[in-house]
């Protein structure tokens, strides 16, 4: 991606380029504005009255004067910002700058005053970069996005920060915008292994027989229905000094659910490459890690397969055995993610992590539930529960503590074996969540992402198009980043 940000110390007005950036804030140019309308004699302000652009939070007014393209952002009314409004409104600046076309632009550190250069530097690079950020590969015509943007009073060193979070981003997004007939479970593999050596982390990858060898026969179950082979997929960062905790990290990564047997209606396939949303986010997550180097060990851990319809697939009726030895019996093939999590799970415990936060695009009735905006977070050790909701606050990424009632356990009881993988519908996503922990045998907690990590419009995402939305990277390095 060909998306750049730095700062200067000069000033908008100051700083050569072909598009000038500025704020609307209360109605009124800012102290950045002033200056610029100044030296292009008055022509903002008359604007400003004219088109009677009230600067409402997000909305944009474009104006081409003769050798400079001003853009006037709103921020809404005077008081009332949070520091993630700044974030917001990069994603706006880039959207518009990229749609145009604009090589350069120069724009005012927004709220600065506010919340210190320092922080609004940050959010505000971060924002630039997510927003610009387009997936071009397949359209012949198209031309991917090439911007340079130049925060002006800005504060650099935070920029770096903010370009390795949003790389981590842009590598999720781009792994669930691949179509699945090219992401496949080896080459998800190949791509986090690529990753990795370039990032220096260290990865180890397994195949059919090692899977079955180990004892993973949740996934084995649903991988073995593909003629694309399953890899398990772990990445290592260890800190230089020792660690103040070992965290792990797992993500769902089906590159394909067609339902299997229980197969999914053609509208509900649609999108369905998105489900290993969260396997994208924990490599994602790892890319950045590595770059930032908290003074934590992370490990990531994803059992990468495809849910399809063969002579080799599972059936309803199957009764599986877990890595952990749990028995569960299937009742509906369309529940795979919890089967392969529930031996990514068992495996990362044997780890013995101090915390475990996993990923997925697990249940619809997530969507239902928090709609496409807001994942659903499922607590199994409140203390955790709190240190990953704070940093998603702080991430910009909107999470919701849901229950894990126990009570809805009942659901889960087979005839036949340990476990059921399916309940009824009251309260799917809960079941789902209860089902995971019976799996993870460390502190846990399991972020459900099938609202917000993939976007079938535009308008499902605050941060960029539509597609893949990169959720949940930003979080997990801001988690890790706190420890310790
Ligand atoms: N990958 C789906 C969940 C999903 C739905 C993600 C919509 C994104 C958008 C998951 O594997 C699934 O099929 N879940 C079933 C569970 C049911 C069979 C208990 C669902 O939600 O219908
Ligand atoms: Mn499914
Ligand atoms: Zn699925």
């Amino acid at each position: 991606m060909a998306i750049r940000v730095k700062t200067t110390r000069r000033k908008v007005f100051e700083h050569e380029a072909p598009m000038r950036v500025v704020a609307v804030l209360g109605g009124e140019l800012t102290e950045e504005g002033r200056w610029l309308d100044s030296e292009l004699g008055g022509a903002l302000a008359r604007i400003l009255k004219e088109t009677r652009f009230k600067g409402d939070f997000g909305t944009t007014l474009y104006v081409p004067l003769a050798g400079v393209q001003v853009l006037l952002v709103g921020l809404g009314k005077r008081r009332g910002h949070r520091l993630g409004d700044v974030r917001r409104i990069g994603v706006k600046v880039a959207e518009v700058a990229v749609e145009r076309g604009v090589r350069e632009a120069a724009v005012e550190n927004f709220l600065a005053e506010r919340f210190g250069k320092r922080e609004t530097s940050r959010v505000l690079a971060e924002g630039l970069l997510l927003g610009g950020y387009r997936f071009t590969k397949y359209q012949s015509e198209a031309k991917p996005p090439r911007a340079r943007f130049v925060i002006a009073q800005g504060y650099g060193p935070v920029v770096e920060e903010a370009a390795a979070v949003a790389e981590g981003v842009w590598l999720a997004r781009d792994l669930v915008n691949e179509p699945p007939n090219v992401l496949n479970p080896v080459e998800l593999a190949r791509r986090a292994e690529k990753m990795a050596r370039e990032a220096g982390l260290e990865v180890r990858v397994l195949g059919p027989e090692e899977i079955q060898e180990l004892g993973m026969g949740a996934y084995w179950a649903v991988a073995k229905g593909s003629a694309n082979e399953p890899r398990f997929i772990e990445l290592v960062y260890r800190p230089e000094e020792a660690p103040v905790r070992k965290l792990a990290l797992v993500g769902k990564g089906l590159t394909f659910d067609t339902g299997g047997y229980s197969l999914k209606p053609p509208e509900s396939m649609k999108t369905m490459k998105g489900d290993m949303a969260g396997a994208a986010a924990v490599i994602g997550a790892m890319k950045a890690i590595a770059a930032l180097k908290p003074p934590v060990e992370v490990r990531a851990y994803v059992a990468a397969a495809e849910n399809m319809i063969s002579g080799h697939a599972y059936r309803v009726d199957d009764v599986i055995r877990a890595m952990n030895g749990k028995t569960i019996e299937v009742l509906n093939t369309d529940a795979e993610g919890r089967l392969t999590l529930a031996d990514a799970l068992a495996y990362a415990s044997q780890q013995e992590p101090d915390a475990i936060v996993e990923l997925s695009t697990l249940t619809g009735s997530c969507v239902v539930a928090l709609g496409r905006e807001v994942a659903g977070l499922f607590a199994a050790d409140e203390a955790l529960g709190r240190e990953v909701q704070r940093a998603a606050e702080a991430a910009g990424e909107k999470v919701w503590p849901m229950p894990m009632e126990e009570a809805y356990k009942r659901k889960l009881k087979s005839k036949v074996a340990d476990l059921a993988n399916v309940g009824d519908r009251a309260g799917g996503a809960i079941q789902a969540a209860l089902f995971l922990a019976e799996f993870a045998d460390a502190p846990f907690v399991h972020l459900d992402i099938a609202g917000p990590g993939f976007a079938p419009a535009a308008e499902d995402h605050a941060f960029g198009p539509a597609g893949g939305t990169g959720f949940g990277v930003r979080t997990l390095v801001e988690w890790t980043l706190r420890q310790g």
